[in-house]
């Protein structure tokens, strides 16, 4: 039997063998049986000779499976000559590459990073930021109000809110996320992203916001001067207001950002004394600088989550 096993040359010659000697009946199966008639010598004898015989089984199938796997190697040619498959490598989408340059920036400033919940309630979105319920100035932002009287976050202003409340001045921060609003053009979606910057301390000016927004700017878009145009605004939130434009590719002078003095009243709201701290803040959405950087000119694709557009685009 063993000498068989060893001579086997097929795999279905083994199987075949293998039925024959451990199957329902076979040859072994039948031995075993019976052993409850044997005496203790014949007994282990018998066990040995099964273990043994398993043991050839299984050494002779993995010989046979090895020479059929280099017998079909063998066949098998190998055309060097056809170009790889490209290789379909995942990439950071522009947005994130555009919001972890922003971020490092103003780390390096001293800014530190804050976030909050997606859905606001009106205190932090509205009422805090000095737009209480029957303000004119609501009607600057299409707000999706849910059920409950909460909303989806109109602006990033809400986390400057929430870190006031929580960490008390002095305060340097900045707050990223998405931000929600019913609107829809190439250059506007129902959800975009927004950067809230805030300084408050004892002797911040309007100076040092058009500094740091300046320095921000060259070091966003790599750019040795950038050309600043400060103009008067209005936010609720902030007094005196300004907008700034930049000017780009030496032409026209693109909207940036909001900006301003935050007002008294919204220290007040967050507990802080507005005879002791002053500061700015400012505001802008990320989707757009990142548009400018990588010369995309349809902000509703950054969202389509078509993969071809984005490798079209470069990334
Ligand atoms: N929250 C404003 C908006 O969404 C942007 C903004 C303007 C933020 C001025 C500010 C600011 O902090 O000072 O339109």
């Amino acid at each position: 039997m063993q000498e068989q096993i060893k001579n086997i040359k097929t795999l279905e010659d083994l199987q075949a063998l293998y039925v024959a000697t451990f199957g329902k009946n076979g040859t072994m199966t039948a031995r075993l049986k019976e052993m409850k008639n044997l005496d203790n010598d014949a007994r282990a004898e018998l066990n040995k000779e099964n273990s043994t015989l398993r043991e050839l089984f299984k050494v002779r199938q993995s010989e046979l499976e090895q020479q059929a796997l280099m017998a079909g190697l063998q066949k098998q040619k190998l055309d060097v000559s056809l170009n790889p498959e490209p290789e379909n490598t995942g990439t950071l989408h522009p947005i994130t590459h555009a919001l972890a340059d922003i971020s490092s920036i103003l780390e390096s400033f001293g800014y530190e990073l804050w976030t909050g919940p997606e859905v606001e309630d009106d205190w932090h979105n509205f009422t805090a930021l000095n737009t209480p319920m029957h303000h004119p100035a609501r009607d600057m932002q299409d707000t999706f109000f849910l059920p409950n009287g909460n909303v989806m976050r109109t602006q990033t202003s809400a986390i400057q809110i929430r870190s006031m409340e929580k960490k008390g001045a002095p305060i340097k921060m900045f707050g990223i996320g998405a931000t929600y609003r019913k609107e829809m053009d190439a250059t506007h979606g129902p959800m975009f992203h927004q950067i809230e910057g805030l300084y408050i301390d004892k002797d911040v000016t309007m100076t040092d916001l058009i500094g740091d927004v300046q320095e921000f700017l060259k070091r966003f878009f790599e750019m040795d001067n950038v050309e600043l145009r400060i103009r008067p605004s209005y936010f609720p939130f902030t007094e005196p207001s300004i907008e700034v434009d930049m000017k780009w590719r030496g032409d026209k002078w693109l909207e940036l950002m909001g900006a301003g003095m935050v007002h008294p009243d919204v220290l007040r709201n967050c507990g802080i004394n507005p005879e002791e701290y002053q500061g700015f803040a400012f505001g802008f959405g990320w989707d757009r600088l990142a548009m400018l950087k990588y010369g995309l000119n349809d902000l509703r694709k950054l969202y389509d989550g078509d993969i071809r557009w984005l490798k079209n685009a470069g990334f």
